[in-house]
């Protein structure tokens, strides 16, 4: 059980490998530079099964190195008890929002805040977009997004 006073998010796309992992790990920056770290708890996880078990992508490896962020996840895929135990649970694009909406239809008493990512975003950039098939460019400007998204939600959520 998390400590009384303690949030919780969970970051949310299909695979667990490209966004969300890197989201997750911003957002564990930005809370350890906060010195906040104990009032936080914080995960991300996969609508699908594709990814279970695997490493964060290495090209989104190689951007976090670059901004100098350690990133150290293992792909899971959501569970019936995550909306049941996170106050949040923040995804990328319209598709996981759908599929996320169907999961918690199943759960009786979920008590998380469903949203997208994006509509923190002082840029108004409501959509993050799969960089999987993209280049490095592409998993940047992932990088950016969750960057000024997390930096906005932090502020508002605590
Ligand atoms: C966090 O803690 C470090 C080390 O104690 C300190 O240098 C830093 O100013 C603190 N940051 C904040 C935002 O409180
Ligand atoms: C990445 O791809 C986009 C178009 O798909 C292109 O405009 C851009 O130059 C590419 N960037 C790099 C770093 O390869």
């Amino acid at each position: 059980m998390a400590a009384e006073g303690t949030r919780s998010v969970l970051f949310v796309c299909l695979g667990n490998i490209c966004r969300s992992p890197i989201a997750e790990a911003v957002f564990r920056k930005l809370v350890a530079d906060q010195n906040i770290s104990d009032k936080w708890s914080i995960d991300s996880a996969a609508t699908s099964t594709y990814e279970i078990g695997n490493p964060p992508d290495y090209r989104g490896q190689n951007c976090m190195k670059k901004h100098g962020i350690t990133m150290n996840h293992i792909a899971r895929q959501i569970t019936k008890d995550d909306f049941l135990t996170f106050d949040y649970i923040l995804c990328m694009d319209d598709s996981n929002l759908r599929d996320l909406n169907r999961k918690v239809n199943q759960v009786k008493n979920s008590k998380a805040k469903i949203e997208l990512l994006g509509s923190y975003d002082p840029q108004k950039q409501l959509i993050i977009e799969d960089p999987y098939y993209g280049n490095d460019s592409d998993f940047e400007t992932v990088y950016e997004q969750c960057m000024r998204c997390c930096k906005a939600f932090l502020e508002k959520a605590h």
